[in-house]
């Protein structure tokens, strides 16, 4: 049985979460939350009430305030200190496509021990589902609705810069994406509503 807060807790932290720090990240994962259980509907072993819980609390460790790496550390204190282990290590494991802690581009606001931490923990961490599940659901959905995956890259690629691991990262998301849909036997953007005008909509909001 996966350690993870029923969708009810979930709501709660995140109520509590946009008091604290209210801003974008509160729709993107909500938006994050929805991909996954779309996807897990389709896929042959993914639960979908599981996926949804850790979609919509990948980023919880944004309650703390306006972070860079800190808020995976953050997110994954939180859960783990209430028993919900498999949850919080979708805190860290959504930003590591690539289990490198240098290939994350973003400020580096953590101290060196929980950036040791960090490195330790990506080393013993064997994905599963779930962790490839939530790197491409954090990539498809912005606040204002899901996106193209190549847009999305680009859009983050420019506000944030780019480093050795870009290339990498955005190839293995793309493959992250095709194992995804031929598990599903269909594509993410049939599945996902609206994509096509929160890509290319005149009205999107950038966040
Ligand atoms: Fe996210």
């Amino acid at each position: 049985m996966l350690k993870v807060p029923t969708r009810q807790q979930a709501e709660s932290f995140i109520r509590e979460a946009e008091l604290m720090n209210p801003g974008p990240w509160i729709p993107h994962s909500l938006y994050a939350a929805r991909a996954a259980e779309i996807i897990a509907q389709h896929h042959p072993s993914l639960d979908p009430d599981t996926a949804y819980v850790m979609g919509y609390l990948h980023d919880i460790g944004r309650r703390a305030g306006v972070h860079g790496m800190r808020h995976m550390i953050d997110g994954y204190v939180f859960l783990a200190a209430q028993g919900f282990e498999d949850a919080a290590r979708i805190c860290i494991t959504h930003s590591y496509i690539i289990k490198e802690i240098d290939s994350v581009v973003g400020e580096r606001d953590c101290a060196e021990q929980e950036l040791e931490f960090m490195r330790r923990f990506l080393a013993g961490c064997v994905y599963d589902e779930y962790d490839r599940l939530i790197q491409l659901c954090d990539t498809i959905s912005e606040p204002s609705g899901f996106c193209l995956i190549e847009k999305r890259l680009v859009d983050v690629a420019l506000r944030y810069g780019t480093n050795d691991y870009s290339l990498q990262r955005w190839q293995a998301y793309l493959d992250i994406q095709k194992h995804f849909e031929n598990s599903m036997g269909h594509s993410i953007y049939s599945l996902l509503p609206e994509v096509a005008e929160n890509t290319f909509g005149a009205d999107r909001g950038g966040a």
